[in-house]
């Protein structure tokens, strides 16, 4: 089943949770309520959501409840957005001005704080500290990767390893709760709850890695924003890592991205994006997300036979393709 028949069998719930979404961040304050409506109303592929209803589908599927941590998780990525489109100091997102753009950024850092203390007051509906605490220590973890990646900013000698931490903490774990929770906000027992972590970790491995080939390899159009992004504000991906091992090109990479560092990246990005779009990085890049996968499929196969693991596999399939 394709991605978008995925969400046609899911609509009524997911209708359900958007009018949530846009309902949380309603308040009487009419300009907190302008701009963080303004990324809602932008789209976005709602892969959080979708991961709790789908893992509540293991225990006692319960709108009601499962869409007091669905909507949480959506908001907590709205707001590290909103956050990430300032410290990457983005124009646009999802095809429409960052809120740091229409605005300013005072405005997007309360804006994101906002959002963040809206996704607490719904989670604390309900009555469940474990969940509370999986949030949480979620949130940390998220700040301690993006601040890394601020420290790693023009490592040209930092490891795989390092990049792996990185993206673990910023992106995969906030999708391995996100399965995580559904089933546990469903009352499913720990090895189910704890299954579908690890199958969303490693989607979560895979969503990034992804993410971060198409901000090489992808267009203006499909990525909302202009390519080469991440190395125009220093942040070296793991293409970019591996082609940095590649003797041919190593010199020129070092010295373009020197350029890129010395010109606060208002230089032609041209040539260093066809030079790494051409390089073996890319295809050890793929390789590895689809690795990934691999084995998150491969854990789907410890669950309880259940029809949403073929949507989850779905899902998988698509993050390992996705050029949106
Ligand atoms: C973008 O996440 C940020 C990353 C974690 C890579 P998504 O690709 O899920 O963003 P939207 O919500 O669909 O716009
Ligand atoms: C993911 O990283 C951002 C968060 C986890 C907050 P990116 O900086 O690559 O996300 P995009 O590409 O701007 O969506
Ligand atoms: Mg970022
Ligand atoms: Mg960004
Ligand atoms: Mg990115």
């Amino acid at each position: 089943m394709k991605l978008l028949d995925i969400y046609a069998k899911m609509k009524g719930d997911l209708d359900v949770i958007e009018r949530e979404l846009a309902r949380s961040v309603t308040t009487d304050h009419a300009l907190l309520t302008e701009t963080s409506t303004h990324l809602l109303k932008a789209g976005g592929k709602r892969i959080r959501p979708i991961f709790v209803l789908l893992a509540g589908k293991f225990g006692n599927y319960d709108l009601d409840v499962l869409g007091r941590v669905a909507v949480p998780l959506e908001l907590i990525h709205m707001a590290s957005l909103v956050h990430d489109d300032v410290i990457d100091n983005a124009q646009t997102r999802r095809g429409q001005l960052t809120v740091k753009a229409k605005w300013d950024n005072r405005i997007a850092m309360y804006t994101g704080d906002y959002i963040y203390g809206k996704a607490l007051m719904i989670a604390t509906e309900l009555h469940n500290p474990l969940i509370h605490q999986i949030l949480s220590k979620a949130m940390v973890q998220m700040c301690i990767g993006e601040m890394e990646q601020i420290r790693d900013f023009f490592n040209t000698g930092q490891s795989v390893r390092n990049y792996l931490l990185r993206i673990r903490r910023k992106t995969a774990l906030l999708l391995a709760i996100s399965c995580q929770l559904g089933a546990v906000a469903a009352g499913a027992d720990y090895k189910v709850s704890n299954g579908l972590y690890r199958f969303g970790y490693n989607v979560g491995m895979a969503f990034q890695i992804r993410d971060d080939l198409l901000d090489l390899l992808g267009t203006e159009k499909q990525l909302g924003k202009p390519p080469g992004s991440d190395i125009r504000q220093g942040n070296i991906t793991l293409p970019v890592l591996l082609a940095l091992r590649e003797p041919a090109i190593r010199e020129r990479l070092l010295a373009d991205l020197q350029h890129i560092r010395l010109t606060d990246g208002a230089c032609d990005m041209k040539p260093t994006l066809k030079m790494i779009r051409k390089s073996e990085g890319i295809k050890v890049a793929e390789r590895l997300a689809e690795r990934y996968i691999d084995k998150a499929i491969a854990t789907l196969a410890v669950l309880p036979d259940n029809p949403a693991k073929k949507n989850l596999a779905d899902i998988a399939h698509f993050v390992a393709k996705r050029n949106y």
